[in-house]
């Protein structure tokens, strides 16, 4: 495709099983249409309702050009507010996370209480109605405890994902869990590339000993339901259901947010994603014992879980620019257990941590190879499946 071709026309052209167009990776105009029609139209993960237990807690989610302050008022009730002045448009919370009672603007000192209206603006004129500038409120859910933002105003609905989430969230839990370690991994690429590798195992063989050694997820069907089998014999003995609900199904909804579950078995004698497969934390929820599993969720298009018996994993994609992005995962355990006693931070965080960086490494080449005048899409593999679809969902929406 030329370089001048509009981008409808690129998009037209883009044949369906193959890799996305070089410009799709590197051009800044595609990357605006991106961040107008869908990261900032789609539900992503702030955090987890534990970590602002009481009234006055607050942190500051950031997104791009977007801030938002995450804060349980008074009244208990958590919101999420811009966090930009409406004097003249400073960021008014520069802290990431704390306590108080109210956030005065750094700048000029308009001050704002914890449900965003504006409580005092020293010096403006007599008829100055302070009601009229409180801070705008920014589309926010909670899903099992699960705090999910949209910057804008008429997000998908969530309607699907709270009726078919709810039981396998219930299962872990995920209501009481907290967040035992968080870490952000910045990764010098475009944001499709870390996701699109997110989401195949194609690569995991090849680029991941530790995860391979552990997941059955790039076994071939025949070969992984040998293992799937007894696990699934397993789960109602441990207290789990056995839900699936494909995501590629419900990419198809318009209007309404993607998501999906499903549970896979991991090796014999792995009990959860440990360095030697016995427990890195207390069974989480009612659960009884240990099915061998880990449950896969995917909530929107950028946050992902993985739920072990005794913990969750989760995983934010955002982008950073067009050639920059960051994955953030969070490690959640239940509530109610101590660090150094029930958990080791460093043992719970091995092999998500050692997955990460491979990916990082492996995402980065994928960008600079992309970024080449011989770089031509190639084919999908059977194995690319969800990949693929996620491609023609970003397409579509670029294209409405
Ligand atoms: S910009 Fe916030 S008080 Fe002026
Ligand atoms: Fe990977």
């Amino acid at each position: 495709m030329s370089d001048n071709a509009s981008i409808a026309e690129l998009i037209a052209s883009q044949k369906v099983g193959w890799a996305l167009d070089q410009r799709f990776y590197t051009d800044p105009e595609i990357y605006q249409l991106e961040l107008d029609r869908i990261v900032t139209r789609n539900w992503i993960l702030a955090g987890h309702a534990s970590q602002i237990p009481d009234a006055g807690d607050y942190f500051v989610f950031y997104l791009v050009n977007e801030s938002a302050i995450i804060v349980r008022g008074k009244d208990e009730r958590i919101r999420a507010l811009a966090n930009i002045c409406r004097h003249r448009g400073s960021l008014v919370c520069l802290e990431n996370r704390g306590n108080t009672r109210k956030f005065e603007c750094p700048y000029h000192g308009w001050m704002y209480d914890l449900d965003g209206k504006l409580i005092a603006a020293r010096s403006m004129q007599e008829h100055f109605n302070t009601e009229e500038y409180g801070l705008h409120p920014v589309s926010l859910e909670l899903l099992g405890g699960l705090i999910f933002v949209c910057f804008c105003d008429d997000p998908p609905s969530l309607e699907g994902a709270q009726r078919d989430l709810a039981e396998p969230m219930a299962m872990f839990d995920f209501e009481n869990l907290k967040v035992a370690a968080s870490k952000t991994y910045p990764i010098a690429a475009n944001w499709k590339l870390a996701i699109e590798n997110y989401q195949e195992c194609y690569h995991c063989a090849t680029a991941h000993p530790e995860y391979a050694k552990i997941h059955s997820l790039m076994l071939d069907p025949q070969k992984r339901d040998r293992i799937q089998g007894p696990m699934r014999r397993r789960m109602a003995a441990c207290g789990l259901k056995e839900i699936e609900h494909d995501l590629i199904d419900t990419y198809a909804k318009p209007d309404e947010q993607g998501y999906g579950y499903s549970r896979t078995a991991l090796f014999e004698g792995y009990k959860t994603g440990s360095r030697d497969g016995e427990p890195v934390a207390p069974l989480l929820g009612e659960l009884k014992d240990y099915d061998g599993g880990a449950s896969d969720f995917t909530l929107g298009p950028f946050t992902f879980f993985l739920a072990y018996s005794d913990h969750v994993v989760g995983y934010v994609f955002s982008p950073v620019d067009h050639k920059n992005c960051q994955c953030k995962i969070h490690w959640f355990v239940r509530k109610d257990a101590v660090e150094g006693k029930d958990y080791d931070r460093d043992e719970l965080m091995w092999l998500w941590d050692v997955t990460t960086c491979a990916d990082e490494k492996i995402i980065v080449n994928n960008w600079k190879g992309v970024n080449s005048q011989y770089y031509r899409p190639g084919p999908f593999s059977g194995m690319e499946r969800m990949e693929r679809r996620y491609i023609e969902w970003i397409l579509q929406e670029l294209s409405n």
